[in-house]
């Protein structure tokens, strides 16, 4: 696998290969790989002839109490990892090559209205950042298409939202969830919890399943299964930030149809790890029955 620090080494690469009739594909990352981030390159190399993923920490999408400074980076680990799950070039830039006239004087791509809920409203300016530096980083590699986790439900919808609206011709794609055995979704921020934690980590997990079974039962409005799913979240030692039930296709709206599809989505605090979640689901799914 290569490895490439300066655009200028990038962009004479991908140009060849772009000559030759490669399609580029693209995994954006943050580093400190696991499971769940491999799959994105295994889901890239089925559609393209070339898979590069990047890293890079990027501040602007960190708010001033979060945790850029401690956010694990570990290249050479993740380095041997791509390799090994068939990734063909790591871009590594530093905070020079991706914000050249320094963070202050950046550019800036705002999604509005997607951007400003749920996560945007607990993280403002978070979505800024991450809209801003998916933009570059598309402009720096110009793939085919780019494959983002569903993990990150939100962060999907406002990415395609962004490739739409500026008219990039990259394909957006969706990869499934991957969970541990006790269905915590995997994530880089699982490590800071304590052992204990981890087990109970795994209730986010169990009241998303829970709620899309209320939804299936239709018994309690949409608005009780919130509240109750908060309170299951608050009494299982948790400070959840929000847990509701939305409209798959625009977060925006709270789900109503009860006929199309809908998605649960859980933040909560477990001592200082803060933990997103959700689930899809659709009228005919069987969820499995977690108590
Ligand atoms: P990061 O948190 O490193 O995640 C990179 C990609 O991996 C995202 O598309 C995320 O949704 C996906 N991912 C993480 N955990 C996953 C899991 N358990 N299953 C499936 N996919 C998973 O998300 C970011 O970085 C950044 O915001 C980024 C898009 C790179 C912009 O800086």
């Amino acid at each position: 696998m290569l490895i490439i620090r300066e655009l200028d080494e990038l962009r004479a690469l991908l140009g060849d290969r772009r000559r030759n009739g490669q399609r580029i594909g693209f995994v954006p990352t943050m580093g400190n790989l696991h499971a769940g981030h491999y799959s994105l390159i295994d889901r890239a190399r089925q559609c393209s002839d070339f898979v590069v993923a990047s890293i890079f920490v990027n501040p602007t999408q960190f708010g001033v109490n979060e945790d850029f400074s401690r956010y694990p980076r570990t290249p050479e680990q993740d380095a041997l990892g791509l390799g090994e799950n068939g990734c063909d070039l790591l871009f590594l830039p530093d905070v020079e090559t991706v914000y050249p006239l320094g963070q202050d004087r950046a550019v800036r791509v705002h999604v509005p209205e997607l951007g400003d809920i749920l996560e945007g409203a607990s993280r403002p300016g978070h979505f800024d950042g991450v809209a801003t530096v998916v933009a570059r980083l598309f402009n720096m590699v110009q793939p085919d298409s780019a494959v983002f986790g569903s993990k990150d439900y939100q962060q999907l919808h406002v990415i395609r939202r962004m490739t739409l609206d500026l008219r990039f011709p990259v394909e957006i794609i969706a990869a499934p969830i991957i969970r541990e055995a006790s269905g915590l979704a995997m994530s880089s921020r699982n490590q800071y919890l304590e052992p204990d934690q981890r087990e109970q980590a795994a209730v986010i997990c169990a009241t998303l399943r829970w709620m899309a079974g209320q939804v299936d039962g239709a018994v309690q409005s949409i608005t009780e299964i919130e509240a109750a799913a908060m309170q299951r979240l608050a009494d299982a030692g948790f400070e959840p930030d929000y847990a509701v039930i939305r409209e798959a296709h625009d977060l925006a709206q709270p789900f109503a149809a009860r006929n199309g599809g809908a998605v649960m989505l859980i933040a909560a605090r477990l001592g200082r790890v803060r933990l997103i979640d959700n689930l899809e689901w659709e009228r005919s799914n069987t969820v499995p029955d977690t108590h």
